[in-house]
């Protein structure tokens, strides 16, 4: 059984979605811990409900960015982990984490990258962007983290439409709603059950 190991920062409507669909869909993997970047994330409430692990773990806590790297990958590994899900992560990750998870690492990004992604996208501010732009559909990937910032093999994607009354806050919910909390979980189980290959920066799913 795949055990899993997931980094959160905020409201956590992933890691439920995640949660839900490995009980729901028989995925078979079994979440082990939860860590927090932000010792209110509701996540981390989310995670304590159905009995699982949560913990805080801060970068400020740490002497610098590779101490704090080295301690998350310690902490995970600790717990036999085998797989790594971001799941509304706020938090960079260094070399030290990437290299000792390496294509064991899958981060969810609000756009279909390479749009609207890299240094400075997260959260909200992606649907900013998007509307800024006039672009008529976005989307969400699910893809394996790479030491450059959303720049991994990409998993999955689906795409959602733009509508021309959006706000950031109605589009960051249809994205959620519409793409996001399907193909995250399905993204795992497709890892779970063995049909993820990376090759090169591609992956290739064995259907
Ligand atoms: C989600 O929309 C996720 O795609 C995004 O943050 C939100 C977290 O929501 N992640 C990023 O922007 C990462 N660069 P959640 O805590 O409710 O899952």
């Amino acid at each position: 059984m795949l055990k899993i190991g997931v980094l959160v920062s905020g409201g956590g409507t992933n890691l439920q979605a995640i949660m839900d669909a490995i009980d729901a869909q028989g995925i078979p993997a079994e979440i082990v811990s939860v860590v927090s970047s932000n010792p209110n994330a509701y996540a981390l409430e989310r995670a304590k409900n159905k009995g699982i692990e949560a913990v805080t773990m801060r970068k400020r806590d740490y002497a610098d960015a590779k101490a704090y790297d080295l301690a998350l990958a310690e902490h995970f590994k600790s717990r036999g982990v085998g797989l790594v899900v971001l799941a509304g992560f706020m938090t960079i990750l260094g070399e030290d984490f990437v290299n000792a998870f390496e294509n064991k690492i899958m981060n969810i990004h609000p756009a279909l990258i390479p749009s609207f992604c890299g240094d400075g996208f997260y959260g909200l501010h992606v649907h900013e962007a998007v509307l800024e732009k006039g672009v008529k559909l976005t989307g969400a990937t699910v893809h394996f983290v790479s030491p450059i910032t959303d720049g991994g093999p990409i998993i999955l994607q689906k795409a959602v439409e733009v509508m021309d009354d959006d706000t950031p806050e109605i589009l960051q919910k249809r994205v959620m709603e519409q793409a996001e909390w399907k193909i995250f979980p399905e993204a795992i189980r497709l890892f779970a059950e063995g049909k993820l290959e990376v090759v090169g920066n591609k992956v290739r799913i064995k259907r």
